[in-house]
């Protein structure tokens, strides 16, 4: 754990050398004090403009598996973005050594101040509000792969702190769950939700997502969700779920209002649901787990070169109807953690073992070799066990990938 600390500081010592401006001598930066309840110890690091904005947005963007904090700051252009629009960009890195996967599997992360990953991410973000006098209502939260999957998670455990949501190549919240008793169970990576075995109705979605906040009645952020048709690592499947679920808890239709082919990118269909587009899904024909992060249009999404009656939480509902709730101050946001509940409706019924057998007796025979990305090993699988110019990565009895040689 030390090493991997000094080696991303080494890196992105690194990175700073060789990417930042010279014009700009922001930079991405650890936070080591307290910031707040932080449970799984996740690493805060934030990159702040020279120039802010007057009362800045905040953009969090967590990393996919085996990435970190400095390499979704240089490989994504949110922090030149955000240079040029004056927000701030806070880059959290995942505490899971093993594989740098986020907490998406234990009670405590899908909860509402439950624990887990996402209440360290949730303290930064209070923290940041408080230190830069940034802007409570435009907080917003974008990932790939892992990093979708935890824009999920936060939408679905923090409906008070973020405005919206840009998932890519994720899951619906709550589709990670580990089976059974999931407290405490974190970083489980739960090959059912990633293959598509993992399907609910509309309803029962949306009581996944309440319960991460029972009692809740307030605003829900809007969100959009971006998946490629050829995903070979996050089921497709996992695309029409999200649909499903942000539809459901948004009390919008499941027929899209509008549907718009050849966008952002050829190939590309955008469908928008609701009277104000406030859930938008994008499927990408043909593109695999590898999807190209269109960050213009999430930055659009969101607003964040917005400077005045920009969109903020609270602003507009799915309705179009003025919301019943103020937004929420910080002070009020900071309340004590309240009990973890353990949540049958959320442990999804088709991850019993007569689904894993099931599963084995269809996968591909193992004298092939696995693509990149691909499975490669793991309790209850048969498939490929060699993988094509790559490394087979284990990332728990259940899950092996092949993953590129040099990581
Ligand atoms: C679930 O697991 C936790 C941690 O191991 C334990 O404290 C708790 O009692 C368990 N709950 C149930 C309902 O078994
Ligand atoms: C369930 O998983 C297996 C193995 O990964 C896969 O072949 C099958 O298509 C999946 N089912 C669905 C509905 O995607």
């Amino acid at each position: 754990m030390m090493r991997a600390v000094k080696n991303l500081i080494a890196s992105a010592a690194l990175l700073l050398t060789v990417l930042a401006p010279s014009t700009n001598a922001a930079s991405l930066v650890q936070i080591t004090e307290n910031f707040g309840p932080n449970p799984t110890k996740v690493g805060f690091y934030i990159y702040v403009p020279d120039v802010l904005a007057a009362k800045p947005a905040i953009l969090v963007n967590p990393h996919w598996c085996h990435g970190t904090a400095s390499a979704a700051y240089a490989g994504s252009q949110y922090a030149t973005l955000a240079a040029k629009y004056g927000y701030i960009v806070i880059y959290p890195n995942s505490p899971n050594a093993a594989d740098q996967c986020w907490d998406l599997s234990s009670s405590q992360t899908l909860t509402h101040d439950g624990g887990g990953d996402s209440q360290g991410i949730v303290s930064m973000v209070k923290w940041t509000i408080a230190k830069y006098n940034a802007d409570a209502s435009r907080v917003f939260v974008t990932g790939v792969s892992s990093g979708g999957m935890m824009t999920n998670v936060l939408i679905g455990s923090y409906p008070d702190v973020f405005a919206a949501g840009s998932a890519w190549a994720g899951v619906p919240f709550g589709c990670y769950a580990a089976p059974g008793n999931n407290s405490g169970v974190y970083g489980y990576w739960n090959s059912q939700c990633a293959s598509g075995n993992v399907t609910h109705t509309p309803a029962e979605w949306k009581a996944i997502v309440q319960a991460a906040y029972p009692g809740y009645r307030g605003w829900r952020p809007k969100m959009q969700t971006f998946h490629g048709t050829s995903d070979e690592t996050v089921n497709y499947v996992n695309f029409g779920e999200q649909v499903k679920e942000w539809t459901a808890v948004l009390g919008l239709s499941q027929t899209p209002v509008s549907t718009t082919l050849n966008t952002p990118l050829s190939g590309w269909t955008k469908t928008s649901y609701g009277p104000s587009g406030w859930f938008e899904a994008y499927s990408a024909a043909g593109v695999t787990h590898n999807i190209q992060v269109q960050a213009d249009t999430v930055v659009a999404f969101f607003q964040l070169s917005c400077s005045a009656g920009c969109f903020s939480w609270g602003q507009g509902s799915p309705s179009g109807a003025v919301p019943p709730v103020s937004p929420l101050t910080t002070s009020t946001r900071l309340t004590t953690s309240i009990p973890v509940a353990i949540s049958t409706t959320k442990i999804s019924t088709s991850t019993a073992s007569s689904t894993h057998s099931a599963v084995t007796a269809t996968t591909t025979p193992a004298t092939t070799v696995q693509s990149l990305y691909g499975q490669c090993g793991g309790i209850g699988y048969a498939g490929p066990t060699a993988c094509a110019a790559a490394k087979c990565s284990s990332y728990n009895a259940y899950y092996s990938q092949c993953v590129p040689t040099a990581v």
